[in-house]
């Protein structure tokens, strides 16, 4: 078969690249050889999208930093956190920030109260017996949760998403993305006082009073650290839950051992989350340069880590189109890799797992209607999910 190279002018800011289309991209990039030249915001990018080749380059800090992307990206919005650190700042202020993310708070978090909110999420729609999952669950339940978990007031879901997407937008529209960083401020300042006098078992209350080798966060660095968990925490859980609910009702077959299989719904969520991953391409800078396999980098080039293309790299994953819960393979680059490894997984995946039990739960004999496949070459979620079910 003759070797066709990936067009470098693609352009992967735009391109909806829906279901297979992404996924057939992604393995022509990954059977030429080197790094396939494409463009993202119009700029020359090198796309990664070999497992080995996307760990070793994500674990090397030195040559590829990256918390560079984000000072662009995020920082001027969020304000200084340690996504947009490395080196020792990096992982000091990162130990600092974290804790709560743990697998016990996480386990407590998710019995005590997501669950619970799962509940009223569905007590909005359950009895409709039809509807868009997306708009009823997924892209309400995640925002919710974040709020819930930072120790904020659970607002209109609308209103955190519009927030949210405008400050991680800081490139597109600054002005909107200052003022979304206003509205959470506005949000959390009144909190922060009632937990200085009162803290309770939330993340804020942990972040004003954490400390890791003498190492303190003055309020400005409390108030980044919401703004940063506040914009992350909710947007990639929602695409996620978007993917997943999608992939499954497009196999009954899966949904229905689902019902009667416990230990199945785990292996679901990890099979979903590398079949359709909802950062299927992560942006970072190589300010020095540096080597990926048998490529030379240059200083100053924009590199695609292809997180979808190393989860589908058949030299790890047998049949790797085919989406196999009970396949043995288990290591996934969804939550990237190396020292800005997610540290929101825990959260995620406990997230994805309750969410798909309390439908399961509360939603008999759920199938499909209609709606597109998942889509977007960057962050990736199905838009709309039309579903049924059984009620009476
Ligand atoms: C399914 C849901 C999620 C996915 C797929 C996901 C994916 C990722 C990926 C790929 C990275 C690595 C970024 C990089 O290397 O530049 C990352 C980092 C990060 N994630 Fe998540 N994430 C999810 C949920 C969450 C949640 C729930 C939170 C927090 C509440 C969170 C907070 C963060 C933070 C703060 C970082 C930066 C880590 C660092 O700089 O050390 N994420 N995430």
């Amino acid at each position: 078969m003759p070797l066709t190279l990936l067009d470098p002018e693609t352009e992967f800011t735009s391109a909806p690249l829906p279901g297979a289309a992404l996924h057939e991209l992604l393995a022509a990039a990954r059977r030429q050889p080197g790094l396939a030249s494409v463009r993202l915001l119009g700029q020359p990018a090198l796309l990664v999208t070999r497992f080995q080749e996307l760990k070793d380059f994500m674990a090397d800090e030195l040559a590829f930093p990256g918390g560079a992307v984000y000072q662009y990206q995020v920082e001027p919005a969020v304000g200084r956190t340690f996504i947009s650190m490395d080196g020792d700042e990096h992982l000091q202020t990162r130990q600092l920030a974290m804790p709560a993310f743990r697998s016990g708070p996480v386990s407590r978090f998710i019995d005590d109260q997501l669950v619970p909110l799962a509940h009223e999420v569905l007590d909005r729609f359950a009895a409709k017996g039809e509807g868009d999952l997306v708009a009823e669950l997924t892209a309400v339940l995640p925002f919710w949760a974040i709020s819930r978990k930072l120790g904020l007031p659970v607002g209109s879901e609308e209103r955190q998403r519009a927030v949210t997407r405008a400050l991680l937008a800081h490139l597109a529209d600054p002005e909107g993305a200052r003022r979304a960083a206003d509205t959470v401020d506005a949000i959390v300042r009144p909190v922060m006082e009632q937990c200085r006098h009162t803290p309770q078992d939330d993340v804020l209350s942990h972040l004003m009073a954490a400390e890791h080798q003498g190492l303190r966060l003055d309020d400005e660095g409390v108030l980044s650290h919401v703004r940063l968990l506040y914009a992350v925490g909710a947007t990639t859980t929602s695409d996620a839950m978007s993917n997943l609910f999608r992939l499954l009702l497009e196999r009954p077959e899966l949904l229905a051992r689902a019902r009667h299989e416990p230990d199945l719904r785990p292996r679901l969520v990890g099979e979903a989350l590398r079949f359709e991953p909802p950062v299927a391409v992560l942006p970072r800078l190589a300010p020095h340069g540096g080597r990926i396999g048998d490529t030379e980098v240059a200083p100053g080039s924009l590199l695609l880590a292809a997180l979808a293309g190393g989860n589908r790299d058949p030299e790890v994953f047998a049949d790797p189109d085919r989406f196999d819960p009970d396949r043995s393979e288990r290591e996934l680059l969804s939550f990237g890799f190396g020292p800005k490894f997610c540290p929101g997984w825990n959260l995620a995946r406990s997230q994805l797992l309750a969410a798909l039990e309390v439908v399961l739960e509360r939603l008999p004999g759920l199938r499909l209607v209609g709606g597109p496949p998942p889509q977007g070459a960057i962050l990736r979620a199905v838009p709309e999910l039309h579903v049924a079910w059984d009620v009476g």
